[in-house]
């Protein structure tokens, strides 16, 4: 089955948990048919050894054809991207751009997800505020203490919610999305917002991309910084491949 129009893009083929010369990808990461929770699903890319981004410093270095498209399908399904303003200033994140292999994807949701950003700085680049469509407006979760002129100023365009008062909670991030409606959570990272999220114990479902290069010592793993350590057991859902790089879903364990 084809449910988008995914023509001339790289293809996949499934490993496990049956073999399959080709795969649709939406169905392969369709969420839960009914949630009545926040479903975190976290989409990072690693190198072969581990680092969480390549030579220049940014994700992209590791990144490919095949990992594009999985990273355009997910952000599709999603019903909000969440991320770092580390990852958003870094990586030069915009409002999601509407896609047209996405099909019927969206249908009965706003045309493109929105961005949410977590930030304490403030730091963050207007377009990113500015430019989003009104159904899809970006929203800024920040804390107490960010600078008032900046809070302010990103209130001007954007969706600005308070959730806590020196840092972030991550709890209160997935309470103001459920309470926008929006469940089906694709967070991007980066590493230090993903720790804080997986040691929170929110995150249901990792969706990692293992791509063919060495990388080195120097970057971060795909978690970061001085969220708590944490340890959970995950459960393979699947493995897919495309022109050498792997793409691995897990999902929380049952007894986690
Ligand atoms: N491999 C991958 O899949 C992947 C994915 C994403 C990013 N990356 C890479 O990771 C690097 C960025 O890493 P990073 O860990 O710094 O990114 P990050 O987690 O996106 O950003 C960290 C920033 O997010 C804000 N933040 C995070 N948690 C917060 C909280 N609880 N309360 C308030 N603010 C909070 C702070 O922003 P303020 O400083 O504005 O206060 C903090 O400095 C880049 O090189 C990027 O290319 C890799």
């Amino acid at each position: 089955m084809s449910s988008l129009a995914e023509t001339g893009a790289a293809r996949f083929r499934a490993l496990l948990p049956h073999p399959e010369p080709e795969v649709d990808l939406a169905t392969a990461y369709a969420y839960p048919a009914v949630l009545d929770r926040p479903w975190l699903r976290a989409n990072m890319i690693a190198s072969a050894d581990g680092g969480a981004w390549g030579r220049t410093g940014h994700s992209g270095d590791l990144s490919s054809a095949g990992d594009r498209r999985a990273m355009s399908v997910l952000r599709g399904l999603c019903d909000v991207v969440l991320a770092g303003a580390g990852t958003a200033r870094i990586e030069g994140y915009r409002p999601v751009r509407a896609r047209e292999v996405w099909g019927q994807l969206r249908a009965g949701r706003s045309a493109t997800p929105p961005i949410a950003v977590v930030s304490r700085t403030l730091d963050l680049n207007p377009s990113l505020l500015s430019q989003a469509p009104e159904d899809a407006r970006t929203i800024v979760l920040t804390t107490e203490s960010a600078p008032q002129e900046r809070r302010r100023h990103a209130a001007r365009d954007a969706d600005v919610v308070v959730a806590g008062e020196e840092t972030v909670r991550p709890e209160l991030i997935m309470s103001a999305l459920a309470e926008r409606g929006l469940l089906r959570v694709l967070t991007e990272g980066g590493p230090h917002l993903l720790a804080e999220l997986t040691s929170a114990g929110l995150l249901d479902e990792l969706c990692l991309t293992v791509s063919p290069h060495l990388a080195g010592p120097e970057p971060a793993r795909i978690v970061a910084g001085d969220a708590p350590s944490h340890t959970q057991d995950m459960a393979l859902a699947h493995v897919l491949e495309s022109e050498g790089t792997l793409f691995l879903r897990y999902t929380r364990a049952r007894e986690n």
